[in-house]
């Protein structure tokens, strides 16, 4: 395994500047946390480990093998033992192979499905986060953890300290056949290797230290490029392209600047320890021949010694960085952990009740939240009922509390006070499944997903028979313009359906939720961001949708707010408001100043 690959992924982890630092976990606690990952493993990791320690003993062995042919067949001029030299060369290279092979594949496989296993249980821990995970973090941060992080936790817990195993066992053998050999040539070695360790050491650490400048700063290269990119249309109409080319420019400057300190360093490194190398080389042959001279040492026995000393840089250098990359590793870890040990918000209690179709009564008993970190609640005591077959509408200024009681219904976070509950059970007893199957939201924005039309309108019942999906579509009023598109139900919208417009999306955004069939519906402004034709196009398709649900739709169309039966005025997270739209206007309150002012807002 090589050491490359045990850091190379921690390389291209996005870290630092625009991303904050993980907590910091002890070494130890990392190996704990990640070791039943390699666990169901253990069998096949013995006999990885057996084979990376044997394959020195071949090595050795080769060497060895080398210097007996110097001695008993080149120097004596005899044919004699080649016989059997050349039998164990070649018993020797076979065995050398097959160690290799063994070591290699099963390495790879060890390791690959190590992070396949992690990444995906990390993938999986991140899809049930509640919609407030996301929004404190930068996607590609998160992206950066499911793929570099891993590979980093991967080297940190299998192939770093396999490696190092390797690198041990060499050391061990090859200082042990030194001293054996010639106790006082390994003299001369004792001090070659060591200072070879220190500067190679002295200098990986200066190489780090720049690649990790590097890796840092193309983090934020690859933040900013996403954020440029996703955002390419905000950036043009405020006329930012040449802002955010110049920003995008100066962190390509700091990259060059760190990948070229790191380029002067290795290109130093190379003949500095040359320089070593052969010193080194030099005055074994100088003690060398001097021993030889002794009758201490034979010609293959210096030959063989100053190869086992040559085979014994590489692993000394390696064990330097492995010793160094541990923390690099160890800051890979520290990101994955952080994901992992955050608990998603919103969980199944162990208790919770099943429940198949609800009939859809909607009760929420004086429920306040505060959004962590906020002044004052976003919701307020806030009590309301909603059977089925009633439409509720909510209207209140913007940041009055709306979207923040439909997230309470879905559960994407729990009432710090007070219940919500459906048909008289609190949500929180109920399994979450079972709860989001009940009820059915329709945001402001439409999220369609990469997949064809057909797919996305039966995103909750993926086995939704075609007639369904476009009865639903027609309901929806949506069939008309998907039968137009190139490839009808089949069409492939892109991701966000960047080709439909909001009109459109909205319509497949209702058809999704009349295929869902909740008997409790959610829709958070689906008329905002629209024109007033293509809000008043949406206005039977929502009644249709609403039709024998229990249906709370905030809205600002209030042409189509005054039709609902119910309508409910928040303000600053309380119902200050609430009746049919005739009792509120004779009321002469809040709503009766929102209907008197409509129309005079523009849009
Ligand atoms: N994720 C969040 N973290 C902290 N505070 C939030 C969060 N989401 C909303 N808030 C705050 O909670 C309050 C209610 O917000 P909410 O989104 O429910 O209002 P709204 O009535 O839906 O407004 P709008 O009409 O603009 O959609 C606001 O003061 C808002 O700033
Ligand atoms: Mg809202």
């Amino acid at each position: 395994m090589s050491l490359r690959r045990a850091f190379v992924g921690s390389l291209s982890s996005d870290g630092g500047g625009v991303v904050a630092e993980a907590p910091r976990v002890p070494l130890r606690g990392i190996a704990r946390r990640f070791w039943p990952y390699a666990r169901p493993y253990r069998p096949l990791l013995a006999l990885t480990l057996l084979a990376v320690m044997v394959a020195p003993v071949v090595d050795a062995a080769q060497i060895w093998l080398f210097k007996l042919l110097v001695d008993d067949v080149v120097i004596p001029r005899t044919l004699e033992p080649l016989w059997w030299l050349a039998a164990a060369y070649l018993g020797l290279t076979v065995a050398s192979g097959v160690v290799g092979y063994v070591d290699d594949l099963l390495g790879d496989w060890l390791g690959g499905r190590f992070s396949l296993d992690l990444r995906t249980d990390l993938f999986r821990h991140l899809q049930r986060q509640s919609p407030a995970f996301f929004e404190g973090r930068r996607t590609g941060d998160l992206v950066a953890r499911l793929t570099g992080d891993v590979g980093a936790v991967e080297g940190f817990v299998l192939s770093g300290p396999v490696d190092a195993v390797a690198n041990l066992m060499r050391i061990l053998l090859f200082a042990g056949l030194l001293a054996y050999l010639n106790w006082r040539l390994a003299l001369v070695a004792a001090v070659t290797v060591p200072l070879f360790g220190w500067v190679a050491q002295s200098f990986s650490a200066r190489i780090r230290a720049a690649s990790r400048e590097r890796r840092r700063r193309s983090g934020s290269m690859t933040a900013l490029a996403e954020e440029g990119l996703s955002a390419v249309a905000l950036v043009q109409a405020a006329r930012r392209e040449g802002g955010e080319a110049d920003r995008f420019h100066r962190e390509g400057e700091a990259i060059l600047r760190a990948q070229l300190s790191g380029t002067r360093l290795r290109a130093l490194y190379g003949p500095a320890v040359d320089l070593i190398e052969v010193a080194g080389a030099l005055a074994v042959v100088l003690v060398g021949v001097w021993e030889m001279q002794q009758g201490r040492l034979s010609v293959g026995g210096l030959l063989a010694f100053m190869t086992y000393l040559t085979q014994l840089f590489e692993p000394v250098r390696s064990m330097g960085s492995l010793l160094t990359g541990l923390h690099y590793a160890a800051a890979g870890a520290e990101r994955v952990l952080e994901v992992l040990d955050t608990p998603p918000a919103v969980t199944d209690r162990p208790d919770a009740r099943p429940m198949s179709r609800a009939r859809g009564v909607v009760d929420l008993r004086d429920v306040t939240l505060r959004y962590p970190g906020a002044l004052r609640p976003a919701l307020d005591g806030v009590s309301l009922r909603v059977d089925p077959g009633e439409t509720v509408a909510l209207v209140g200024a913007s940041g009055s509390g709306k979207s923040t009681l439909m997230r309470l219904l879905l559960r994407y976070m729990d009432a710090d006070h007070g219940a919500v509950t459906l048909d008289g059970t609190d949500v929180r007893d109920l399994r979450l499944h079972d709860l989001r199957r009940n009820v059915a939201l329709v945001a402001q924005e439409t999220v369609l997903l990469d997949g064809t039309v057909a797919q996305n309108i039966a995103l909750a019942h993926p086995n939704a028979s075609r007639e369904r999906i476009e009865a639903a579509a027609r309901a929806a009023d949506a069939h008309g313009f998907i039968a137009a598109l190139p490839e009808g139900y089949g069409t492939a919208l892109g991701q966000r359906g960047a080709r439909l417009s909001g009109g459109q999306r909205q319509r497949i955004s209702i058809a999704r939720a009349l295929v869902a069939g909740a008997p409790v519906l959610v829709l958070d402004e689906p008329t905002t961001g629209l024109d007033a034709a293509a809000a008043a196009r949406l206005r039977a398709p929502l009644r249709r949708l609403a039709a024998g649900r229990a249906a709370i739709i905030a809205s600002h169309d209030l042409e189509w707010v005054r039709t609902a039966d119910r309508i409910v005025v928040m303000d600053a997270g309380r119902i200050v408001e609430q009746g049919t739209h005739e009792a509120l206007l004779a009321r002469a309150g809040r709503y009766a100043h929102l209907w008197a002012a409509r129309g005079t807002e523009a849009g």
